[in-house]
């Protein structure tokens, strides 16, 4: 019988390309190759896709590929895609690629694919709209409050002053869509807030302005497995930084995790867990996500950064909190894809 022909979408036009390209190659070396073939499409900066062969993945930055595609690898149009593989395993991060874009054209071919469908995607990546759905559902989240780049280029002034007022500092500056902490500030003294805004405006229009949060940062997988939704072990993270910035997530020996937490005690883990199941289901993820939040010291769970898609590289979330539940990358790839098959069996639209 033919195999499955599975097509790993890695690389983009995001600010997490190198991110995407350590996942998709992590996912490329652990598919099983018994059941499925694995494709390797690359998209490059313009959003091209090209179908590379395996010697182009194991190169080390997003710029060695791209200078070789021209070469040794073939170009493919949106179209054409569908001649080309029969599943897409999106291994894209950020704009792009989990915001509902490369979803929605996915959707457009008819090809299923891992991860939430188009609206969930793109909610997945807007942490103030997430918000205000996580706040309806009755979960706790930080408070916040959105500058737009119009008026802070109108009166800065103003705007400095009203934050001031809502949040003394310090608290959190971040671009409201994008992520692996890009653009991400901590506001530790007036000063500080020109230059917070000044790098979110570099990535979006919109700038989220949070509360600090002082406690302890989780991550926390969720499956939809055979129709059921259910929880990973939960992570708790060290970051080695004051916050866990681009570096902690991805150098080497960095951060230290604890799956199952250390210090969170197990009813506490249970409810975030629960937690988490909530937000997946209330922003109508599908397939899989990584709900993120902190545990203050107080005791309160706040839900802080749903994710739609999650880094797939050996060490990430996804295949630690995998292990702790007795799967090898392999084994959890395997189940995510037919999963990923049977719900998009079951769907009636791209929003579904
Ligand atoms: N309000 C906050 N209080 C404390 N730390 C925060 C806050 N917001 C973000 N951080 C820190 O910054 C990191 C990245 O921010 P996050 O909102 O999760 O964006 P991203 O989508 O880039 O992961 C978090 O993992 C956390 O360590
Ligand atoms: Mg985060």
């Amino acid at each position: 019988m033919a195999r499955l022909r599975v097509g790993i979408i890695l690389g983009g036009m995001s600010s997490e390309r190198e991110v995407s390209l350590n996942s998709g190659r992590n996912v490329y070396d652990n598919l099983d190759r018994e059941a499925y073939e694995a494709v390797p499409v690359f998209m490059d900066l313009k959003g091209n896709l090209w179908i590379i062969p395996w010697q182009l993945i194991s190169q080390n930055t997003t710029t060695d590929i791209s200078e070789r595609l021209a070469g040794e690898a073939r170009p493919i149009g949106y179209e054409d895609l569908k001649e080309e593989i029969d599943f897409a395993f999106i291994s894209l991060h950020g704009k792009y690629g989990d915001d509902g874009c490369i979803q929605g054209l996915l959707e457009l071919l008819g090809i299923p694919y891992t991860g939430p469908g188009v609206l969930a995607s793109a909610l997945g990546m807007d942490k103030h709209i997430q918000q205000s759905i996580l706040k309806a559902e009755g979960l706790d989240v930080p408070r916040s409050h959105v500058v737009t780049i119009e008026d802070w280029r109108r009166d800065s002034r103003a705007v400095k002053n009203n934050l001031l007022t809502l949040f003394p500092p310090p608290f959190f500056v971040k671009p409201t869509r994008e992520g692996s902490s890009v653009g991400v500030r901590a506001v530790r003294e007036e000063g500080d807030i020109e230059t917070a805004l000044e790098e979110a405006f570099r990535w979006d229009l919109k700038a989220l302005v949070e509360e600090y949060l002082d406690g302890i940062e989780f991550s926390c997988i969720v499956l939809e497995d055979e129709g059921e939704v259910r929880y990973l072990d939960v992570t708790e993270i060290h970051p080695q930084s004051d916050f866990y910035t681009y570096d902690d997530k991805y150098m080497p020996g960095r951060c230290r995790k604890f799956t199952p937490p250390k210090n969170i005690p197990p009813e506490m883990t249970s409810k975030i867990g629960e937690m988490a199941v909530r937000a997946f289901k209330a922003l109508g993820f599908r397939s899989y996500g990584r709900i993120d939040g902190f545990v203050l010291k107080d005791g309160r769970i706040l839900i802080t950064d749903p994710n739609s898609s999650s880094g797939m590289a050996p060490s990430s979330f996804f295949f630690e909190q995998a292990a702790s539940a007795g799967m090898l990358p392999s084994m959890i790839i395997s189940r995510l894809i037919e999963n990923a098959l049977a719900i998009h069996r079951g769907k009636k639209g791209p929003l579904c």
